[in-house]
């Protein structure tokens, strides 16, 4: 079986990272081979339902949906399946208890989730602040802050399944009475770099903020009121640090919890590390993302989605899914027990800027935001609908009864869709990743022996080999600038749609995001892009949109920020 459109640059990936290698590093397996011991593992879960199954025929369906480019599941599952790892998701979130036995366990646990390829998130909000007292020992405690850096180390010391270093989300409650260090402590660059951090933003807050009060610090052992903070100042320090360098993101808690499946089993308090998937402690979820230009078919006079592909894309991807659950091999058997609770599984979407640029329409346009309601709920309800026939079948997952959704369809997965960043994968399938904008349509990469090579856009390509203008000067210049805003050679109507992540102003990054998260039962991973000469009050504004437009978390980052904060930092030194 021939695999489909596979770039170079995607050949390169898999060689790297994915095919195995004997001991002395030489791979030893071909794509081919890498796709088939992935489909092979995750068929051999049918068997466990229904014993004719012909598992040969259901390889053969999954091999093809990967091979075809429609369908990739995250990293971890097309690195480690089949193998003596066998740890086949990307999201975990581990509680992080308020005691020394609690901490360290934490830590050790993180690193066994890192080795075998999984980022973890964490909430920092139940440890007491720093000066609280500590019993045992007669001291003070030293607060989340301190801790976090104990995680940080323990992050870099260990190699993800020697591919990928670990990533961390940490979350700390904007009522926790250490959440001014927290917010500053990623202000310098070097500090804590194997972290994401979010602020845990409530509705009471943003009501304090709106009302302009102050609003309740509290101790997280007494649940009490330890001191009080003007919610527009913290909101405002929130800003400047985000505008200075990106950090800290905000997710907003209620809004997770709202949308909490099953609330008996406590609250929901971090997500993974890039931010779209909000999980209980000791929870982790296997991700998967259709690359939509793959769900185009062509027509007289261009392209339109395919929607009775897609919905039969989405049937294979839920089935691909939830048995991925089933052969998963959890690095901690209360994972595997949590996890098996709930069967949450998140499948998105890659290639969503790619696919506008075939269909002609700008991303930063009312249609744009229209179709992407359009093509994300159209997944979500056949997705549901798909969740619903495993159940029938397999059974509900075992939660079902005390669910959210307990008086309607009985569901396989507490929930079904998740959009990820997709930062590997999309590279493997050759599309712009998850729902960005495309960054940079041309760029020059420098190859080992010093040569350059420009990389340029597929899309991008077609369109200049159609009007004629494929040509290396043409390419450079765009190489150059990133964006073709100001290449006039190229005619008005194509630079208008194909606009860069820059081009793009602020709100209309995160009308998208909210298009997106409408129909998607998680979150959506996605950055805000702002100019370098955006102001706070811009970020400000653009954070008070995401609140409104009901996104569920935002995450900014202003052009050249991390850069001029180093150059900062030297200065003052
Ligand atoms: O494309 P790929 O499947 O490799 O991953 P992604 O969609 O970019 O990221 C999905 C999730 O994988 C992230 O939110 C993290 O939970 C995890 N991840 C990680 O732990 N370490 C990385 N270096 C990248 C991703």
């Amino acid at each position: 079986m021939a695999i489909s459109d596979i770039s170079e640059n995607a050949l390169k990936v898999l060689e790297k990272r994915y095919q195995g290698k004997d001991e002395k590093g030489n791979v030893v397996e071909s794509v081919e081979g890498m796709f088939r011991r992935v489909s092979d593992t995750i068929a051999k879960a049918d068997t466990k339902f229904d014993n004719s199954v012909d598992t040969k025929k259901l390889s053969d369906e999954f091999f093809e949906l990967m091979t075809s480019l429609r369908f990739m599941p995250n990293s971890p599952t097309l690195m480690n399946a089949g193998r003596q790892l066998g740890q086949l998701s990307a999201c975990f979130v581990l509680p992080v208890e308020d005691s020394m036995e609690g901490i360290f366990d934490s830590v050790k646990n993180a690193a066994l989730i890192h080795k075998s390829g999984g980022g973890t998130g964490f909430s920092f909000s139940r440890l007491r602040q720093s000066g609280a007292s500590v019993r045992s020992t007669g001291g003070v405690a030293s607060g989340p802050v301190s801790f976090m850096r104990v995680f940080n180390s323990a992050t870099e010391a260990v190699k993800q399944g020697g591919t990928r270093r670990g990533a961390n989300m940490g979350v700390l409650r904007i009522d926790h009475p250490d959440i001014l260090d927290f917010i500053n402590c990623k202000a310098d660059n070097a500090d804590i770099t194997n972290f994401n951090i979010s602020v845990g933003i409530t509705e009471k807050f943003m009501e304090a903020v709106e009302k302009q009060s102050d609003y309740d610090l509290i101790d997280p052992k007494t649940k009490t009121a330890v001191g009080h903070l003007s919610a527009v100042k913290v909101f405002d320090m929130i800003v400047d640090h985000a505008w200075r360098n990106g950090e800290p993101g905000i997710i907003f808690l209620d809004r997770l919890n709202r949308d909490n499946v099953v609330p008996t089993q406590g609250d929901i308090e971090s997500t993974n590390p890039c931010g779209e998937q909000p999980l209980l402690p000791y929870e982790s979820c296997n991700l998967g993302s259709i690359n939509l230009v793959k769900m185009l078919r062509k027509t007289l006079t261009g392209y339109e989605f395919d929607f009775r592909l897609l919905g039969a894309t989405v049937e294979e991807a839920v089935h691909f899914l939830d048995n991925v659950i089933e052969v998963n091999n959890y690095p901690l058997d209360i994972i595997g027990d949590t996890t098996r609770a709930t069967r949450k599984i998140g499948l998105g979407v890659m290639g969503w800027a790619d696919a506008l640029l075939l269909l002609g329409i700008p991303y930063n346009s009312d249609e744009a935001v229209d179709l992407a309601g359009k093509v994300m709920g159209y997944i979500n309800n056949t997705g549901h609908a798909a969740s619903a026939r495993l159940a029938e079948k397999r059974g509900a997952f075992p939660l079902f009864s005390v669910s959210t959704y307990k008086d309607g369809p009985a569901m396989r997965n507490a929930t079904v869709t998740t959009i990820a960043p997709t930062g590997t994968i999309s590279m493997i399938a050759g599309c712009s990743s998850g729902v960005e904008p495309v960054f940079a349509y041309a760029y020059i990469r420098n190859i080992m022996d010093g040569t350059e090579m420009v990389e340029v856009n597929p899309v991008l390509v077609a369109k200049l080999k159609e009007l004629g203008l494929y040509e290396d000067g043409l390419l450079k210049k765009i190489a150059n600038a990133g964006s073709v805003e100001n290449c006039l050679e190229i005619p008005e109507e194509v630079r208008r749609v194909f606009v860069s992540a820059q081009d793009i102003k602020p709100v209309d990054h995160i009308k998208m995001q909210s298009a997106f998260q409408r129909y998607t039962d998680n979150a959506v991973s996605k950055t805000v892009n702002f100019p370098k000469e955006a102001t706070r009050n811009d970020v400000r504004e653009a954070y008070l949109l995401a609140y409104e437009e009901d996104c569920k978390g935002v995450t900014i980052y202003r052009d050249g920020s991390r850069e001029e904060q180093v150059l900062n930092i030297g200065k003052v030194n």
